[in-house]
């Protein structure tokens, strides 16, 4: 037999071919369908964005108003998933009842045939229309509050931070959070992404194939990590003490969470539009000893873990955007999902049009040929 390379975590190895989004870890440039990230985020709101995505261009006038009507329509969720979010411990993640529901909504509109696109399609409209509605019922359920419905008089953003929050947000902001959801919404082959593909590999709909990626992208490592930035930020006591505070996590080999990134070898150019927008939001309404401390951090870290090609990513500074919002720390991951939709669906579609089932293999390093020992003598 030939000798099996191993790479592990799948780094360098190439599982896919995609038109959807290029990471170009080297230069810091992340195009979505070939437009840049930072262009999206200043010309484009997350429905345009999500219209690119998943149709393939970006709309004119007219396609963005019949897209967006679309989504509207489908805002409201179905009183079987509210009932769901319902019978949940309060003290369930958001991230876990957002998994739930999104596999739930399969038996209010199922799609059961991967390969029926129409199926698949609104299954895809479903989604991106009413995840933000799920984590938005969730965090009220949990706290006692009444739901608020959806009002498509509304942009998604505003609508999303209306249910939340049971007021409308600000002009600015609602368009804040517009571009946090644009800057979210796709990343190539990222863990969440693959899986959602490697599970729609099976022919498994569009509920279960979002669901895992829902799942992946719970973990530390990945979406989970910019709740994890603002609890560690929590535990510096000032921005004077975190070069230690740096100096001894480095020393320990401790991770620091929200730098590094697995493709990105220099800044997240979504690290370096939000670390802007943070700047602004706290330049006009003051400052905070987290946000002080994060900047220390971070000029502390350009010396110290710069040269090993670790830097801020899209997670160092959302957090911090997020709580100036009011958001709650674990609605930090559901927001990564309700915009993470997009990018995952358009891979998951792309996924479909040349499918054959992920199978990789592994090297096998267990024992061979061991007999089964009687019951007595095990
Ligand atoms: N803090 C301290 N050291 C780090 C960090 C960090 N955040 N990231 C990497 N390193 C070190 C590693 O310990 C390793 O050191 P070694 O060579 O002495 O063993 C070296 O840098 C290489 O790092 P790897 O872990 O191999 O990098 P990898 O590409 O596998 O991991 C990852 C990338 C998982 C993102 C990592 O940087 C990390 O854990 N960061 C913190 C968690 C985080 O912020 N995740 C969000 C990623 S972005 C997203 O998912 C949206």
């Amino acid at each position: 037999m030939a000798e099996q390379q191993f790479s592990p975590g799948l780094a360098g190895v190439v599982a896919g071919k995609s038109e959807v989004g290029l990471v170009n870890g080297t230069d810091g440039i992340l195009l979505y369908r070939g437009y840049r990230v930072e262009d999206l985020a200043e010309h484009c709101t997350f429905e345009e964005v999500a219209h690119l995505l998943l149709v393939g261009k970006l709309p004119n006038a007219a396609e963005l108003a019949a897209f967006d009507a679309e989504l509207k329509a489908r805002r409201a969720l179905p009183e079987g998933i509210l009932d769901i979010l319902r019978a949940l411990p309060k003290t369930t993640h958001p991230m876990a009842a957002l998994q739930a529901a999104t596999a739930a909504l399969s038996g209010f509109y199922p799609a059961l045939d991967a390969g029926d696109r129409k199926a698949s399609w609104e299954g895809i409209l479903r989604l991106t229309a009413g995840m933000p509605t799920i984590v938005a019922a969730f965090h009220r359920i949990r706290q006692g509050l009444p739901v608020v419905a959806p009002d498509t008089s509304l942009t998604a953003a505003a609508d999303f931070l209306t249910m939340l929050n049971g007021e409308r947000p600000t002009e600015k902001a609602a368009r804040l959070f517009d571009v946090c959801l644009v800057l979210h919404a796709e990343h190539g082959f990222n863990a969440s992404t693959f899986t959602g593909r490697v599970v729609g590999s099976s022919l498994a709909d569009i509920y279960a194939s979002m669901s895992a990626a829902v799942g992946s992208l719970s973990g530390p490592l990945h979406g989970g990590a910019n709740e994890e930035v603002l609890v560690q930020l929590k535990t510096i006591p000032s921005a004077a003490e975190a070069p230690a505070w740096l100096d001894h996590m480095i020393e320990t080999k401790q991770k620091i969470m929200g730098l590094g990134h697995r493709v990105y070898k220099v800044k997240d150019p979504r690290a370096g539009i939000l670390q802007r927008m943070a700047s602004d939001l706290f330049s006009t309404q003051g400052s905070t000893p987290l946000y002080d401390i994060a900047h220390a951090i971070e000029k502390h870290a350009a010396v110290r873990l710069g040269p090993k090609g670790i830097w801020p990513n899209v997670d160092f500074y959302s957090g911090l955007v997020y709580q100036k919002l009011g958001l709650t720390v674990d609605l930090f991951t559901p927001i990564f999902a309700i915009a993470r939709i997009a990018g995952w669906s358009a891979h998951w579609l792309e996924q479909m049009q040349d499918n054959k089932i992920y199978r990789p293999d592994c090297i096998y390093a267990g024992p061979h040929d061991v007999s089964v020992p009687a019951i007595g003598d095990r």
